[in-house]
């Protein structure tokens, strides 16, 4: 296992669509915005959302002549060879060259997983000393962490995706004497307070007492996030209708100091991140 200097973030849940990368990369903007220098990793091969997104928010410094942050990013691909053996070997080569190319260089690194088990995923949820989990904001996305009694809502079982955590903090402890710190964020919490909203944060809170993680407060149900994408920008952006593609609102506030607290709950080893003044020009 690689030694670092720099902090690793990993973003995971094998569930799809549950916000990972929207969320990747706002805590990597976040991050620059205070100063850091950052990297982001993509491994999610297939749809490479992270990798898409760096490169409208550059396409969109380029058409508008103003200038953002940009993270160091790397996509590392799957290795497509007959042997899973060898793919594997592969992988766990181009991951540690790049984690090595890239730790005297940027503070945090920030990896973006695919919703799905596969080796690359593995591998970054092994490397992490943060891991993010954004679940979706409704009990059958909680599934994927634990099967929880439908009646008394206790975890009864943990899920495959967890049960490959816990071996990857095992692991790590075993290696290099450091755990992962884990953290679970409900995504796409409603605005309309309801049954479901309160179920769902009475369980997560049961599975994470279960797994031995954190819960961190939510971020919330925002049509926002569709048109950000497109033009590769986060709320932490200067709020610019040539940025953004469209008029900023209340929204993008909102949600910025929601993204605030999710980073405030990550504890990450540099006090000015949690605590220190944005350098937003909103
Ligand atoms: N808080 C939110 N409010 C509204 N829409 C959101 C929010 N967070 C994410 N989305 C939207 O949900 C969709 C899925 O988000 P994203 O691509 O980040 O998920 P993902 O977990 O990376 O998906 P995948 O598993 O396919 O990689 C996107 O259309 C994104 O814009
Ligand atoms: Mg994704």
């Amino acid at each position: 296992m690689v030694q670092t200097g720099a902090h690793i973030i990993a973003v995971g849940n094998e569930k799809g669509g549950s916000g990972k990368s929207t969320t990747a990369l706002h805590l990597a903007v976040y991050l620059l915005h205070q100063g850091h220098r950052v990297a982001t990793i993509d491994v999610d091969s297939r749809q490479q959302t992270l990798t898409r997104y760096v490169r409208n928010r550059r396409n969109t410094v380029e058409t508008t002549g103003h200038q953002v942050p940009m993270p160091r990013h790397v996509h590392l691909p799957t290795a497509w060879g007959d042997s899973i053996r060898e793919n594997q070997r592969a992988e766990l080569d181009i991951f540690t060259k790049a984690i090595e190319g890239l730790r005297g260089e940027v503070d945090f690194i920030v990896i973006d997983t695919p919703g799905f088990d596969g080796n690359l995923a593995r591998l970054a949820h092994g490397f992490a000393d943060t891991l993010v989990t954004p679940v979706n904001d409704s009990m059958i996305d909680l599934d994927v962490l634990a099967r929880v009694d439908p009646v008394s809502g206790e975890p009864i079982e943990t899920s495959p995706y967890s049960r490959n955590v816990q071996k990857a903090r095992a692991e790590r402890l075993a290696n290099t004497g450091k755990g992962i710190d884990w953290v679970l964020v409900r995504n796409r919490i409603s605005n309309l307070g309801s049954r479901n909203a309160s179920q769902v944060q009475n369980t997560i809170e049961r599975v994470a007492a279960r797994l031995g993680c954190r819960v961190a407060d939510g971020i919330a149900e925002r049509v926002i996030f569709r048109s950000l994408f497109p033009v590769g920008m986060t709320v932490f952006d200067p709020l610019n209708a040539d940025l953004l593609g469209g008029a900023p609102s209340m929204s993008h506030v909102n949600a910025r100091q929601e993204y605030r607290s999710l980073v405030a709950a990550l504890q990450l080893p540099v006090s000015a991140t949690v605590s220190g003044p944005m350098r937003l020009s909103a």
